[in-house]
C-alpha cells in the first residue's frame, strides 16, 4: 500500500496567520477571546482553550481585560462599531482575501443593486459579507437555488446585479452559477472571489482522488472547505472524512493499494501527520504480519530521545518536508531545512518513498505524537570529523557556496558550513564575493574550533596551488612561436596582459594591431579571449612577450593578394606635402601621388587641387614590396593632355611613409 499526501493539505495562509496572531498574543501574556472558534477545527480550538483562549459568540460576552480576536472569516461592520463603542481592544485576523470581498461589495452595491452571494448563509464569512451589502442580497448554495431565488425576485431586471462567492465555494458549482447568471441577468458584474488556495486545494484533491483507491479528507465536520473537499473526492473514489486519526476505521483499508490524504484549510499539520502515521503503521503491519508478540510489545513501548540516532523509512516526500517511519508511535518528519543545507535542492530529487535513512532526533512531542528529525545535523557530525582530518592532512575539500556575508562566504562540505574570509575567498581582490554564490568551490581548512564546531577555510590557497602547477607546466612546455588561448587580464598604455593559464604574458601595443593605435583598448578589452603566440621568452625574469597580429592580416600581404601594378583604385587623401599627396589604398598602406601625377596641367602645389579626406581615382604605377613604396597617378587615368613642363616632372617612384611605424 502507498500513501500520498496532497501538497496543499493543511493550513492556508489566512488560517495560519490567524492562529499565529493568537499564539503571539498568548506568548505576550495577553488574554484572548475569539469571536467564534478561531478556526473550524475542534481539536485546535480545544488546545487553545487549554492555554486560556475563550470563545465568545457576541462582543457583549467579552470579559473585562480580554482582547477580542476577529478570526479569518471576518465580521460585518456592525461588529467593529460595537467593539469601538464598548472600548474593547481587538485584533483583526480577517483574511486579506475576505477583506477584499468586503471592499468589493461595499463599493459596488447600492440601493439599486442586487448582490448574489454564492455560499452558505449560516457561515460566518457569508454573514460578515452580507453586512457590507448596501441594497438587496440573495445567498444561495447551488445553481438550482440561484435559479429559484432569482426567478421569484421582483423587478430584478431594473437592478445592477453583483455576483460574488464565499472564498471556499465549490469551483464547479460556481462555474454553473456564472453561466446561469450571464444568461439570466442583463446588468451583471461578476467577481470571482473564490480563494486561489481553495481552488488549488480542490483541484489537487480531485487529481489525487483519481489516482487513489481511497481518499482520507481530514478536517472539522463544521469546516466548509473540508466538507467540500470530501464532496469532491467522494464523486471520484471511496472517501472517508475524519476529524483526526482516531476516527479512521482500518476495515476501510482492506485490499486498498493507494491511499490519498488531503485536509481542509483549518486542519493543523500535526493532525495530518497523525493520520499519515497511522496509515504508515498500517503499511508496516501488513508488511510485518509475522512479528512475534514480544516484538510487537517491544515496539509499542519503544520511545525516542533527543539527539538519538535512528534509522527511518521514508513514507512521503513533499516540497517542504519528508515524513518518516521511525518504528515508534511518533509521526516522524524532517523539515526541508533539516534535510539539506542547499536551499536550491528539491527533496524529491534527494530521497524517495521507501528509502532507509539515518536521522538524528531533534524534538519529540509526546502529546502531539510527533518527532522532528534532522539529517543535516547527523551529516554535520560525521562531516565535521572529515573537516578535522582535512585540516591535519591539508586535503582539498569540495563544497558549494551557500551564503555571502559581510566578511566572506560560507561553503558547505560534508554537511558542515565552513567560513571562508573574503581575503581567502578569491584569487584576486577585484572579484566580487557574490559571483561565488551557489558555485562549486574547492578549499583547504585553515583552522578548526572543535568546541564550537567551527571551521575556517581558504579557496585562495587551492587556487594558488593550482596556478603553481599550471605555471610549472607552462615553463616546461613554452617555446617561441607556440600559440596559446588567453584571457585579457589588464590593459596599460603600452600593452595588454594576457593570462595564459598559470602565467601572464604581455602583448606590446605594437604587437596588437597592424594599424597605428593609440591605446590597446582600441583593439582588445579586459576579459576578451585571444589567440596569441609567443614572440619572446625571458626565463630568468619569467617574462613572456606575446604577439596578437596575424600574418594574414598584414596589410602588405592583403595588398599583394588583392592589387597589382596597373590597377585602377579609389583612394582617400590622408596628407599633403609640397611634392605630392599621400593617399590610403587599404587601412595600413598609403601611396604617393607625386605632384606631377596629380593633373595634366602644371600646378603650383598639391593643395591647389586636392584636400585631405578627398577620394580620388588613381592608377597604381609601381609597388616596391621590399622598400614598402607605392606610386600612384591620377594623371594616368586622365585623357592625354600636353606634356607637363620639365620642372614639374619628377620620378614616378617615391618612398611611402611606413604605416606600421611601431613595428
Ligand atoms: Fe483566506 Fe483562502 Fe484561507 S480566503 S482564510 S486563504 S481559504
Amino acid at each position: 500500500m502507498a500513501v500520498h499526501v496532497a501538497k496543499s493539505a493543511g493550513f492556508c495562509f489566512g488560517v495560519k496567520q490567524a492562529v499565529e496572531m493568537v499564539e503571539q498574543q498568548l506568548q505576550g501574556g495577553v488574554k484572548i477571546a475569539t469571536l467564534g472558534p478561531i478556526i473550524h477545527n475542534p481539536i485546535m480550538v480545544d488546545r487553545l482553550a487549554q492555554q486560556g483562549v475563550l470563545v465568545i459568540d457576541d462582543v457583549a460576552q467579552t470579559p473585562a481585560g480580554y482582547t477580542v480576536v476577529i478570526r479569518s472569516h471576518g465580521v460585518a461592520p456592525s461588529v467593529y462599531r460595537q467593539l469601538e463603542e464598548k472600548n474593547i481592544p481587538y485584533i483583526d485576523a480577517t483574511c486579506p482575501f475576505v477583506k477584499k470581498i468586503h471592499r468589493l461589495v461595499e463599493e459596488h452595491s447600492g440601493q439599486d443593486s442586487l448582490v448574489l452571494l454564492a455560499g452558505d448563509p449560516a457561515h460566518p464569512e457569508i454573514r460578515g459579507i452580507v453586512g457590507y451589502c448596501k441594497g438587496d442580497c440573495l445567498v444561495f448554495q447551488s445553481e438550482q437555488e440561484l435559479r429559484e431565488k432569482l426567478h421569484s425576485f421582483p423587478d430584478r431586471g431594473a437592478k445592477t446585479v453583483i455576483l460574488a462567492a464565499q472564498t471556499t465555494f465549490s469551483v464547479k458549482e460556481w462555474t454553473k452559477c456564472v453561466e446561469f447568471a450571464k444568461n439570466g441577468c442583463t446588468n451583471l458584474r461578476i467577481f470571482d472571489t473564490i480563494c486561489i488556495a481553495t481552488m488549488l486545494r480542490q483541484k489537487e484533491a480531485e487529481e489525487l482522488a483519481k489516482a487513489s483507491d481511497i481518499m482520507i479528507v481530514v478536517g472539522g465536520q463544521n469546516s466548509s472547505n473540508s466538507t467540500k473537499l470530501a464532496d469532491i473526492c467522494r464523486a471520484v473514489c471511496k472517501t472517508v472524512f475524519v476529524q483526526n486519526a482516531d476516527q479512521l476505521s482500518l476495515e476501510d483499508f482492506a485490499r486498498i493499494r493507494i491511499v490519498g490524504i488531503t485536509a481542509g484549510a483549518s486542519t493543523p499539520a500535526f493532525i495530518i501527520k497523525e493520520v499519515q502515521k497511522v496509515m504508515s503503521d498500517v503499511i508496516n503491519t501488513n508488511q510485518t504480519d509475522e512479528l512475534s508478540f514480544e516484538e510487537m510489545l517491544e515496539q509499542s513501548f519503544k520511545t525516542i530521545y533527543s539527539k538519538e540516532k535512528v534509522t527511518a523509512v521514508v513514507t512521503n516526500v513533499s516540497p517542504n518536508e519528508i515524513a518518516v517511519d521511525i518504528g515508534t508511535k511518533h509521526a516522524g518528519y524532517v523539515p526541508f531545512n533539516e534535510f539539506t543545507e542547499d536551499p536550491n535542492a528539491k527533496l524529491e530529487d534527494l530521497v524517495k518513498v521507501g528509502d532507509e535513512i539515518e536521522l538524528m532526533v531533534m524534538r519529540v512531542n509526546d502529546v502531539e505524537g510527533t518527532a522532528m528529525l534532522s539529517k543535516k545535523r547527523l551529516d554535520a557530525i560525521a562531516g565535521f570529523e572529515k573537516i578535522v582530518e582535512a585540516e591535519e592532512s591539508g586535503a582539498v575539500l569540495d563544497g558549494v557556496v551557500v551564503d555571502v556575508v559581510k566578511g566572506g562566504v560560507f561553503a558547505v562540505t560534508n554537511g558542515v558550513r565552513v567560513f571562508i574570509p573574503a581575503s581567502q575567498a578569491t584569487a584576486s581582490r577585484n572579484q566580487q564575493l557574490e559571483t561565488l554564490l551557489k558555485q562549486p568551490v574547492q578549499f583547504t581548512i585553515l583552522e578548526v574550533n572543535r568546541q564550537r564546531r567551527r571551521a575556517v577555510g581558504s579557496i585562495r590557497a587551492v587556487l594558488k596551488e593550482q596556478r603553481k602547477v599550471l605555471e610549472d607546466k607552462f615553463w616546461e612546455e613554452v617555446e617561441v612561436g607556440k600559440h596559446y588561448k588567453g584571457t585579457v587580464k589588464s590593459l596599460t598604455s603600452y600593452g595588454a596582459f594576457v593570462d595564459l593559464g598559470g602565467v601572464d604574458g604581455m602583448a606590446h601595443i605594437s604587437d596588437l594591431s597592424w594599424s597605428r593605435i593609440k591605446h590597446p583598448s582600441e583593439v582588445v578589452s579586459v576579459g576578451d579571449l585571444l589567440e596569441v603566440y609567443v614572440r619572446d621568452i625571458d626565463r630568468e625574469n619569467k617574462k613572456v612577450s606575446l604577439g596578437y597580429k596575424k600574418t594574414e592580416d598584414n596589410p602588405w600581404e592583403v595588398l599583394k593578394r588583392d592589387h597589382q601594378v596597373g590597377d585602377s583604385i579609389k583612394v582617400k587623401v590622408v596628407s599633403l606635402t609640397s611634392f605630392g599627396a599621400f593617399a590610403q589604398l587599404i587601412p595600413g598602406v598609403d601611396g604617393l601621388i607625386h605632384i606631377s601625377q596629380i593633373a595634366n596641367e602644371r600646378i603650383n602645389k598639391p593643395s591647389d587641387v586636392l584636400s585631405v579626406g578627398q577620394e580620388v581615382d588613381v592608377k597604381i604605377t609601381d609597388i616596391d614590396f621590399d622598400k614598402k613604396r607605392i606610386s600612384l597617378s591620377i594623371r594616368a587615368l586622365l585623357a592625354t593632355e600636353p606634356e607637363a613642363t620639365a620642372d614639374n616632372e619628377a620620378p614616378a617612384v617615391y618612398e611611402a611613409a611606413p604605416p606600421e611605424a611601431a613595428e
